[in-house]
């Protein structure tokens, strides 16, 4: 069901002006502007069929700072990892709790448990997207650089499911997004007439040097994310995608490095610059836990 039902599915789901209030609403109770407990009596479901440390951590830790509680569903733990059907699941999980989180290895199971469901549903990552992780990356660049509209961010490297969001979020909040990736490992093209179609600056470019040059933000993720099997052909495709100081240079003196974690250091970022005073893969990570709260309130109480 989804009718009135607030869903957090994906950034092309929602439009531009609720995703700023949420922005905003994640920058408030970070500063402390904000505090109460809106969510008591409560209880979000989490649902994981792949591993997850931040995802888990900082939806648990938000729903009980904001007076609720949790329940996790491991996949291997659950009648899910069984075959009963999603659907079956949303229609009996919808009785018990107030809205449901699921990270899955398909679109489609997000899909099915917002249409089957009566309750909230928020997408913690499939293999097409992860808007959560994107807002909180929204967020924490604002944090740094100021309005994140009219500025330029660089994706460098395999065009997964995070590059999908960031694709989403180019057109929601109205930034450039350079896109330098092998030719087949690059997103869908859909995603990206899509973002330019809505507003969009969208575009690939042919090296990592091109996509970098007076950014203000270098944006990599993992080579191998947990739904690829192909871990040797990614590595040697992606070796000239690597980011390190020399890439870094091209970027604009105050350009910062973002990357949703977890690393793999030395193979899509060095040492050097995931470490290095560029870098706010910390406030990334932190910003899951206040962006997170400013949906599940927007998901439940708005
Ligand atoms: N970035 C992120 O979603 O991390 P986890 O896989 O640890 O949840
Ligand atoms: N692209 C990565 C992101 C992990 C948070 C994956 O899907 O494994």
């Amino acid at each position: 069901m989804t009718g009135s039902v607030r869903h957090f599915l994906d950034l092309d789901q929602l439009d531009a002006a609720t995703l700023r209030a949420i922005i905003n609403h994640g920058l408030a109770i970070k500063r402390g502007a904000w505090s109460g407990k809106p969510l008591a009596g409560k209880t979000l479901a989490l649902i994981f069929e792949k591993p997850s440390t931040r995802t888990r951590v900082s939806f648990e830790v938000g729903m009980r700072q904001l007076g609720g509680d949790v329940v996790v569903l491991d996949s291997p733990g659950s009648q899910l990892g069984r075959g009963e059907t999603v659907g079956d699941t949303a229609r009996v999980l919808s009785r018990y709790v107030a809205a449901i989180m699921i990270r899955t290895d398909s679109a489609t199971k997000l899909a099915e448990l917002a249409e089957f469901g009566s309750v909230p549903v928020i997408n913690g990552l499939t293999d097409r997207s992860h808007p959560c992780q994107i807002m909180a990356d929204v967020m924490t660049f604002e944090e740094h650089l100021g309005p994140i509209k009219g500025r330029v961010v660089a994706w460098v490297g395999d065009g997964n499911n995070v590059a999908t969001s960031w694709i989403h979020a180019a057109a929601r909040f109205e930034f450039e997004l350079r896109l330098a990736c092998p030719e087949q490992l690059k997103p869908a093209q859909a995603v990206v007439d899509w973002a330019n179609a809505n507003g969009g600056r969208v575009r690939f470019v042919s090296s990592p040097q091109e996509a970098v040059a007076g950014v203000d933000c270098v944006v990599t993720d993992t080579w191998v994310s947990m739904n690829h099997q192909d871990r040797s052909e990614r590595i040697n495709l992606l070796l000239p995608y690597r980011v390190d100081d020399a890439l870094m240079a091209g970027a604009k003196p105050d350009a910062v490095f973002m990357h949703c974690l977890p690393a793999h250091r030395g193979e899509e970022v060095t040492d050097a610059v995931i470490d290095g005073p560029r870098s706010v893969v910390w406030d990334e990570a932190e910003n899951r836990l206040h962006i997170q709260k400013a949906i599940l309130i927007w998901c439940l109480v708005d």
